[in-house]
């Protein structure tokens, strides 16, 4: 049971990687929209399942029985973790991966003259899957945009964008870029009303905010367990009722029961096992830090453990504004209202006057701190931003794991960069 008390060390005693150094000089992962570190636990669980249940999966012997049940407690975590229900869940390479695959079975009964909302803001994973489609269809694409001084969606345009031929809405939850946090809410009740597949891309609110589908009430929401602690898998949602009207894309002795029925080929069950034990951890912060109790199921300590994880977050957060927007020449692209810490993630991506978002990130990188430089594949935001031709942003991406001293240690080597 909690203390209630956060204790960053602790936590960073779960994150081998965090205690590594090179020539004498910490690491300082501030690199985490792009992936984050691993807990011990999803290191051990994933050469245990390579060492001790090594196998393909429905087989009468040992280890292919180990390997089934491994595969139905992923799934189970997963589901958990996201408010869906197992049957719900499949596992892929990635998030991309994923999208593309569904995109290739939602557009299957597209016809010629029909529309699809996609947006400005997201990843372009979760655009370029349906264009190619659109364009595969003869579909008409329309554009939800956002507001480049306010950095959120323009809610106002969602009547005139969703009408009767609207068959998919795309959103992001947060951005990968802006660190906006979106109303997917909103936008996915505006193309239900129509009849419309709503898809939510939730790779990077995964990491930072308790997601609940069933509230949401989307059809497709995807994640990236290697943003969320765990190894490089993508993992999606996939309700039941548009599960059930999809004609999978399998070959023909695979089972048509769930997960197979959307898992074409052999996953990696290690990552699978992997990914579970990246929700145990947050299930863990849960337990220790977000008056959770062991016995309590796994999705009432994932979710405690987020909001525990948040609070931390949020004081992250208000740490590193407060000395970001001080620094001469910093032009941060992202709500910067310390007000409104609940409408970002601690994602914060700026430019430097004077220095190349490269350049930045390079001299970040001699003093060992990891920052991303570029577009971040946000391919529509950084062009709605006129970045596309000019290197794009730096990234700093904090995390539960992030220690506050390491926000001063980034905010004080871009402010002599600055100087
Ligand atoms: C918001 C968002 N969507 C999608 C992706 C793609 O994820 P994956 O690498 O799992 O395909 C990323 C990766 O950075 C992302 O940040």
């Amino acid at each position: 049971m909690t203390d209630g008390k956060w204790d960053i060390a602790a936590v960073r005693a779960a994150f081998p990687a965090l205690a590594l150094e090179d020539d004498g000089k910490p690491r300082s992962y501030l690199d985490a929209p792009g992936g984050t570190q691993v807990p011990a636990r999803v290191v051990e669980r994933m050469g245990e399942v390579m060492i001790r249940h090594c196998a393909n999966d429905g087989g009468a012997f040992r280890t292919s029985r180990d390997t089934d049940r491994i595969m139905a407690d992923a799934h189970a975590a997963v589901a958990a973790l996201l408010g869906a229900q197992s049957d719900e869940i499949v596992f892929g390479l990635n998030s991309t991966t994923l999208i593309f695959h569904f995109s290739r079975m939602v557009a299957r009964d597209w016809r010629e003259g029909d529309e699809i909302v996609l947006t400005r803001m997201d990843h372009d994973g979760n655009v370029a899957p349906w264009l190619i489609a659109a364009e595969e269809r003869g579909v008409t694409v329309r554009w939800l945009d956002f507001d480049p001084d306010s950095f959120e969606y323009r809610y106002d345009t969602l009547a005139d964008l969703i009408g009767p031929r609207t068959r998919l809405v795309a959103c992001n939850h947060a951005s990968n870029i802006l660190g906006t946090v979106n109303d997917v809410k909103r936008i996915v009740a505006a193309g239900r009303a129509v009849g419309a597949v709503t898809m939510v891309d939730a790779v990077q609110s995964a990491p930072h905010l308790p997601i609940d589908v069933a509230d949401i009430g989307c059809d497709l929401l995807a994640c990236s367990a290697y943003k969320f602690f765990g190894p490089h898998a993508g993992v999606m949602f996939v309700a039941a009722p548009l599960r059930d009207r999809l004609t999978p894309l399998k070959v023909r002795p695979a089972s048509f029961d769930m997960p197979w029925r959307h898992t074409p080929g052999t996953p990696s069950f290690e990552a699978q096992a992997g990914t579970q034990a990246a929700i145990e951890h947050i299930a863990w912060l849960g337990e220790r830090f977000g008056g959770a109790a062991p016995q309590d199921p796994l999705r009432a300590r994932a979710v405690a453990g987020m909001n525990a994880a948040g609070v931390y977050e949020a004081r992250l957060m208000d740490r590193f504004l407060s000395g970001a927007t001080a620094i001469p020449g910093l032009s941060l692209y992202g709500i910067a209202s310390r007000n409104r810490l609940d409408a970002r993630v601690p994602t914060f991506s700026f430019r430097l006057a004077g220095r190349t978002p490269q350049e930045v990130a390079s001299r970040l990188a001699d003093d060992n701190i990891f920052v991303w430089a570029g577009d971040f594949y946000a391919h529509e935001a950084s062009a709605r931003l006129s970045l596309r031709d000019r290197g794009g942003l730096i990234r700093v991406g904090l995390s539960h794991y992030t220690a506050e001293e390491e926000v001063d240690r980034v905010l004080d080597a871009v402010a002599r960069l600055a100087g």
